[in-house]
């Protein structure tokens, strides 16, 4: 384990077996239809790439940047979209996948964004959920992996100034890494 982490919250195993189970449920629900998969980076990469194999052929992605927090571990409340899709989604079903649902800041944005461009329909993909968080805006997960407690937490993507994201677990950060 990393020096900096706490503690292992969820082992390669647990998410390759959950991340699995989500993308079969998701090819299901989904059969007959090409839904786009929109990544918000950068967080999401490893998650995104292992979602859409456990779903199938059947799928198309882009991406988007939307940033909420700077190098700070809680967030400064603005959403800047930096980066938008290319793809051009008016009358498609639309999955956003994003690495963790904290204050749902981003998402709310990212989800006003994409009603602007005409989807169908936008789902909400998360691997983590932080739960006890209170969100700023009435975005729920419609698809999750795991839900967290309020710890800052590292790895699977997750990272906290860009560092960690190549951690194959999710761990909790020590406190007094992003505090000191
Ligand atoms: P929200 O807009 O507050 O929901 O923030 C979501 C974004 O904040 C995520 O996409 C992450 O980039 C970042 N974030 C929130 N909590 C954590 C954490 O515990 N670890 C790493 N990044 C986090």
């Amino acid at each position: 384990m990393h020096n900096d982490v706490e503690r292992i919250l969820f082992s390669e195993e647990q998410i390759k077996e959950a991340v699995t189970s989500l993308g079969k449920r998701i090819a299901e629900d989904y059969k007959g239809r090409r839904p786009v998969f929109i990544g918000i980076l950068k967080g999401s990469f490893i998650f995104m790439s292992d979602l859409v194999r456990a779903v199938g052929a059947d799928s198309e992605l882009d991406f988007m940047i939307a940033k909420s927090y700077g190098n700070a571990a809680v967030s400064s409340g603005t959403v800047n979209i930096i980066k938008d899709i290319d793809a051009d989604i008016s009358g498609r079903d639309v999955i956003v996948v994003e690495d963790i649902l904290d204050t749902a800041r981003t998402l709310a944005a990212v989800k006003v964004h994409l009603a602007d461009k005409k989807a169908a329909s936008v789902k909400i993909c998360t691997l983590l959920d932080k739960v006890t968080a209170v969100k700023a805006a009435d975005v729920k997960a419609d698809y999750k992996c795991f839900d967290v407690g309020n710890e800052f937490v590292v790895g699977y993507g997750l990272d906290y100034a860009e560092k960690y994201r190549g951690l194959p677990y999710i761990g909790v950060l020590r406190r007094e890494i992003y505090e000191r």
